[in-house]
């Protein structure tokens, strides 16, 4: 039965006001500058990034779906009945349903979120819609330890969608993938997807549409410094830049100074050269065999892996190696 004594809330992240200031401070004063793809997601960027799932040219949200549909009843099996879910990113919660409708009798459900708005949106949709299950939101990043709430079931499993796992760089995904095990607990699964190597014109359409909505997210990035640290950024007089990095095999955004030009933030002058641009994100890709090493790496093997015709995505069973 559901709790209803307890109100729809979530605990406060540690990640505040202070640390995006720090973070971008430190970030522009840096050679090259860079600032962490953490930062896109305050309320309009959570927004645009929602508008990216739904591009023709953005294939990962479509095909991870796709993959999700066709196998989620093969997912609940691994997972089996009375499973606690933990969703690292929850976003829309979309890619979640496929799962709590496919799972036997799931007990709680655990959504971690960067975007406290968000979190709770669509925490209380799921609330509605789902009144058996116990939806317990934790606004955190995930990617730093947290604290899950206490669960009642034994069975816990991860859902890590998206390849947002791409976002980090290998030590960083090595490190959240051991922080993860950590926080499941033993005997743990997770479900995870993961954008797979693919020709170079498809990657690079998908971070750079035709509608331009990427570089707006990308752009929102200035933006949010100017509305929440008093900084002067002229939008029109910078750009969103896209690369494959072939050597890391990862897809980059940047923002590019179209002119020589300073720029004031939190107080502090910042000089630009033409040309000159800011590191924002960078999106691994993998092949199987290679993120199935990462994994291991980080105390999980991989009980099953399902992708979709043209093999651009994967979606993996992990368990831990202890469990
Ligand atoms: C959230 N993450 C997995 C997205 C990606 O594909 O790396 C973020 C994104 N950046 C631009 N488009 C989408």
């Amino acid at each position: 039965m559901k709790d209803t004594t307890a109100p729809l809330h979530a605990p406060e992240a540690q990640t505040g006001q202070d640390e995006f200031a720090q973070a971008v401070l430190d970030g522009l004063r840096r050679n090259p500058k860079a600032i962490p793809s953490k930062f896109f997601y305050d309320a309009k960027g959570s927004h645009l990034f929602d508008k990216i799932c739904d591009l023709e040219e953005y294939y990962p949200t479509r095909t991870e779906l796709g993959i999700l549909r066709s196998h989620a009843p093969d997912i609940a099996t691994i997972a089996g009945s009375d499973a606690t879910l933990v969703e690292f990113g929850s976003g829309a919660g979309v890619k979640v349903r496929l799962l709590l409708d496919a799972l036997d009798t799931p007990r709680a459900y655990v959504p971690i979120d960067i975007s406290r708005d968000h979190l709770l949106a669509s925490s209380a949709q799921l609330d509605a819609d789902y009144p058996a299950l116990r939806i317990l939101p934790v606004h955190a990043d995930f990617a730093t330890p947290f604290e899950v709430p206490r669960m009642a079931s034994s069975n816990v499993v991860g859902f890590f969608p998206g390849s947002t796992i791409g976002n980090l760089t290998a030590e960083e995904a090595v490190s959240f993938l051991h922080v993860a095990a950590e926080t499941l607990g033993k005997g743990a699964g997770m479900v995870i997807g993961v954008d797979l190597i693919k020709d170079r014109d498809v990657l690079r359409a998908a971070y750079d549409d035709r509608e331009g909505v990427t570089a707006a997210f990308n752009l929102n990035l200035l933006a949010r410094i100017n509305r929440e640290l008093g900084g002067t950024f002229n939008l029109d007089h910078f750009a969103h830049r896209t690369v494959f990095n072939e050597a890391h095999a990862r897809i980059e955004m940047h923002i590019e100074s179209t002119k020589a030009q300073s720029v004031t933030v939190a107080g502090l002058r910042l000089s630009f050269e033409k040309g000159e641009r800011i590191h924002t994100e960078n999106s691994h890709k993998y092949t199987v065999s290679g993120f199935s090493a990462l994994a291991g790496r980080a105390g999980w093997s991989v009980r099953a892996v399902w992708t979709d015709e043209q093999d651009w995505f994967a979606v993996l069973y992990l368990e831990r190696l202890d469990g």
